[in-house]
């Protein structure tokens, strides 16, 4: 998975938090590849923090410039974190590469869940701010 232009938000500090959750999730998958368990368990933590730091900063620039579904959008992300904790819980209790890679699979849904599809739900309301 890569991050491409039309992810973008065209908000600097967003952008630049998606794509290091997509390199995160990037070096897990590499992690899965090389069967390093323990990487892979702390590559999640990582992301872990990662996403919910992303999430306290992209609510409070909503917030600021006055998003109208501001409320939704940050009860998605907390909706989000709780599904990303219950994902981390089953994965680090599992074994095998198959579950990683399940796993992985499922953390990349929630990934995509917040940068590919809930994201553009402000992306036009950002643009029409900056007069883009
Ligand atoms: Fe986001
Ligand atoms: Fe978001």
């Amino acid at each position: 998975m890569e991050f491409v232009e039309s992810m973008k938000t065209g908000h600097p500090a967003i952008d630049k938090d998606h794509k290091e959750i997509f390199d995160t999730l990037d070096e897990v998958s590499r992690a899965i590849a090389k069967n390093d368990r323990k990487r892979f368990c702390s590559l999640f933590e990582d992301f872990l923090v990662i996403a919910n730091r992303h999430f306290k900063r992209e609510e409070a620039i909503l917030r600021k410039c006055g998003f109208p579904r501001y409320e939704q959008h940050a009860a998605y992300h907390s909706f989000l974190f709780d599904r990303a904790l219950a994902v981390r819980d089953r994965c680090v209790s599992s074994a095998d590469n198959a579950s990683m890679e399940q796993c992985f699979k499922e953390f990349s849904e929630f990934l995509v869940d917040d940068v590919v599809r809930g994201d553009l739900d402000f992306k036009s309301y950002l643009s029409a701010l900056s007069g883009r």
